[in-house]
Order: structure tokens, then C-alpha cells, then sequence
């Protein structure tokens, strides 16, 4: 299904988040229309940077009835699966540079209860991930390189989003494309023109300077 019917969709991601007032946050980026959170949980070995673990998805459910999408950026991804399905992630997203068993990391995804997503960083080839895209029911592509919020878009994976949108047409496989890092008014058409339908967004939702409603309506507008 072409990029065009996929449901566009926004997530602000809970990094960039003030954890001191998180359920106030969260409601305010619900009531503006976002469409489901993430959760970034980082292990300060693949990514330079350690931020949080499967808690905070428990606080985050416990603070949202919306869907939360867990972005591990850990080097040992088999080892969180459980723990955030059980803390209450419905999505979680494994990067394929983390894992040599691709296959049977996303089936104990699905065995957990939750839906299975990949990701790649952006200097990735999709070559690593195509033998598994009828496996998952979305693939994240970074656009910055993973760890902080924050960062400027990295343009150069403007084409990849185009080519895997491509792949995905041609082989009939139902996928949502999701970008994250830098997503903000001046990046999000660009990234929606080039296949993307969904897009995450952390200091573009949650520092924005008149709060995470405006953040979110901001975005939406930039979307058209
Ligand atoms: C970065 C995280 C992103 C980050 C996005 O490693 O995976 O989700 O929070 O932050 P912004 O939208 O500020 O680039």
C-alpha cells in the first residue's frame, strides 16, 4: 500500500519529555493528536548514551491509553523483549545492527505479545533488512544517528525512505515507514514526500517553547 494510504501518524518521543510532570506532558501531546508515544530505551553501548528502561514504559502506560512503541538502542535487544512487552509496550523496535538473529528476535517479539519492528541506522544499507520486512509491521529509519535528541536531519537518507517505500510497493507488503531524529516544521514534508508516514519527534513536540500542544499542532500544520 503506497506511502499516500498509510495512515500518517505522529509520536512524540518521551526523551525529550520533562519527567518531573511526564503524565501532565503526556496528556497534553494526547489531547493535541498524537497518535502513539516512544519509549527510548538506551544502554550507553550501542548508542553513547544511557537513558531509561522498561519503568518507564510502565509509566508511560500508566499515564496513556495510546499505543507506546519501545525503540531499544541496546546491544543485547533479546535480553528487553519480555520486560517491555510485560511493562506494556504494543510495538517494539530492535535495530538489525544490534542482532546476527534477526529471524528469531522479532518471532519472540511476536511470541511476546507485542508487534515487531526493526530499525536501521542512517548510513544502513536496506540490504540488511530486506529478507525481514515481511516480518515486521514497520521499519523505523534514523535519521539522525541514535542516542540524544535534538540533532539535524541527515537529508542523505531522504532516498532510502524512496527506495524502501519502493520495495515495499512492489512486493505488496502491508509496512509503515517511521522516521525519527530532527523530524520538525521544516523536515517533516520532505520525509512524508519521500514515503514516510510516520514520524517521531522528541524536542520538535516537547521542546517546543509554547508546550507539547502547540508542538504537535505545529507539526501537524507543517504536514498540511
Ligand atoms: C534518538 C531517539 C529519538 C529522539 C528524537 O536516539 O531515538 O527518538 O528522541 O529526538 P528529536 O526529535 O529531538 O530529534
Amino acid at each position: 500500500m503506497s506511502a499516500a494510504k498509510r495512515a500518517v501518524q505522529l509520536v512524540p518521543s518521551i526523551l525529550s519529555a520533562d519527567f518531573g510532570c511526564l503524565e501532565r506532558e503526556l496528556a497534553a501531546a494526547a489531547a493535541a493528536g498524537a497518535d502513539r508515544f516512544q519509549v527510548d530505551i538506551m544502554d550507553g553501548h550501542f548508542v553513547p548514551n544511557i537513558s531509561m528502561g522498561p519503568m518507564f514504559v510502565a509509566a508511560t502506560r500508566r499515564f496513556t491509553t495510546l499505543p507506546i512503541e519501545t525503540h531499544l538502542m541496546v546491544s543485547r535487544p533479546e535480553q528487553w523483549v519480555t520486560s517491555c512487552a510485560q511493562a506494556g509496550a504494543n510495538v517494539i523496535i530492535v535495530h538489525a545492527e544490534a542482532t546476527v538473529h534477526l529471524h528469531s528476535l522479532l518471532a519472540s517479539i511476536r511470541k511476546a505479545g507485542a508487534q515487531p519492528a526493526v530499525a536501521l541506522n542512517p548510513d544502513s544499507p536496506l540490504a540488511l533488512i530486506e529478507e525481514a520486512l515481511d516480518q515486521v509491521a514497520l521499519v523505523l529509519l534514523m535519521t539522525v544517528e541514535p542516542g540524544f535528541g535534538g540533532q539535524a536531519f541527515i537529508s542523505s537518507v531522504l532516498p532510502k525512505i524512496a527506495r524502501l517505500r519502493q520495495v515495499l510497493d512492489a512486493r505488496g507488503l502491508v509496512c509503515d515507514i517511521e522516521v525519527d531524529g530532527g523530524i520538525e516544521p521544516s523536515t517533516i514534508a520532505e520525509a512524508r514526500a519521500a514515503g514516510a508516514n510516520i514520524f517521531v519527534a522528541g524536542s520538535a513536540v516537547f521542546g517546543h517553547p509554547q508546550g507539547a500542544t502547540a508542538g504537535v499542532n505545529t507539526l501537524r500544520a507543517a504536514l498540511g
